[in-house]
């Protein structure tokens, strides 16, 4: 049996919905009611330990995506929890959806390395999912507004990938784990995206001009700031900005097309809101 963490979450939706029909397959969440009908669903909370000696039992095959909003002592409570119980009930194969090498800089890189290190160190099968910035994100990070992007982006570029293109990978690997046992994979996109690629292609995409004016990484502090995110939260947002900028972010080698045997969704078009798939 194959087990999914996170189903509720943006990601987790895209992949359950690729899992759909299999008989081999039980979906979890914090919130299993929310899980689209038709589907054996039970209840996964990281921070519930009897929710995963429950949940975890009789599964062969954990999808665990990562629970990544929070301090680092937090993320690795919940991942360590979550291994744990696996390790636990037999679980025998841990698919974790982690983050790209080139993501190191990046402030929440620290619980993923934690998590991916206990998970070499454990006692059960895995492959890691080294999983790119999303495409989606960057349109966040990025928005236009009156006609203008003013993201400190300077000229960096992100290797973006597409949500749904890093689903379609959880789903293969997850419900054929032992073809990718202890195996790291880079999933970045194929083209890097800046400022000006957005602004290019959101003024064809619109038909109305829009201009690519980056603005600094104390402005964005400032703005975040005033918006009343959680303490954690700024900081990590501003060092994403840095961490494009300042060229960390833009490799484009990875594993994404081998492991989807076609080539990658456009991160552009996805931004602009034309995905073609
Ligand atoms: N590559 C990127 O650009 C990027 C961007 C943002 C985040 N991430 C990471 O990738 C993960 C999935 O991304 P997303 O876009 O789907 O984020 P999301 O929509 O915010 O989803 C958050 C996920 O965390 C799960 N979660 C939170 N607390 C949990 C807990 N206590 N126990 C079990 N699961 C818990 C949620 O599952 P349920 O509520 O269904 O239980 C959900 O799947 C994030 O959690 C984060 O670690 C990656």
């Amino acid at each position: 049996m194959i087990l999914m963490t996170g189903a509720t979450g943006a990601l987790g939706r895209l992949v359950a919905a690729r899992l759909t029909g299999r008989d081999d397959v039980v979906i979890g969440s914090r919130a299993p009611e929310a899980v689209p009908a038709g589907m054996p669903s039970r209840l996964i909370d990281f921070e519930d330990p009897a929710s995963l000696e429950e949940g975890f039992a009789g599964v062969d095959t954990l999808l665990l995506i990562s629970a990544g909003y929070g301090e680092d002592d937090v993320v690795i409570a919940r991942h360590g929890a979550a291994i744990e119980a696996a390790e636990k009930a037999g679980v025998s194969h841990i698919v974790y959806t982690s983050l790209s090498a080139a993501g190191d800089h990046l402030a929440y890189a620290l619980a993923h390395r934690w998590t991916e290190r206990r998970l070499r160190e454990g006692t059960a099968n895995w492959t890691i999912l080294r999983n790119g910035l999303y495409a989606e994100l960057l349109a966040t990070l990025a928005p236009v507004v009156d006609g203008r992007i003013t993201a400190p982006l300077g000229s960096g570029r992100l290797a973006a990938v597409a949500r749904e293109d890093l689903a379609d990978v959880a789903a293969l690997v997850a419900t054929d784990a032992s073809a990718h046992a202890a195996r790291t994979y880079e999933l970045v996109g194929e083209e890097a995206v800046g400022g000006a690629e957005l602004a290019a292609a959101l003024t064809e995409a619109t038909g109305s001009t829009v201009s690519y004016e980056p603005s600094t990484l104390a402005e964005a502090r400032e703005a975040f700031t005033a918006l009343g995110l959680a303490s954690f939260q700024v900081p990590m947002l501003v060092g994403t900005y840095s961490s494009i900028a300042n060229g960390f972010m833009d490799g484009t080698d990875g594993d994404l097309r081998s492991l989807l045997g076609t080539a990658p969704r456009s991160a552009l078009e996805i931004i602009a809101g034309k995905s073609s798939r």
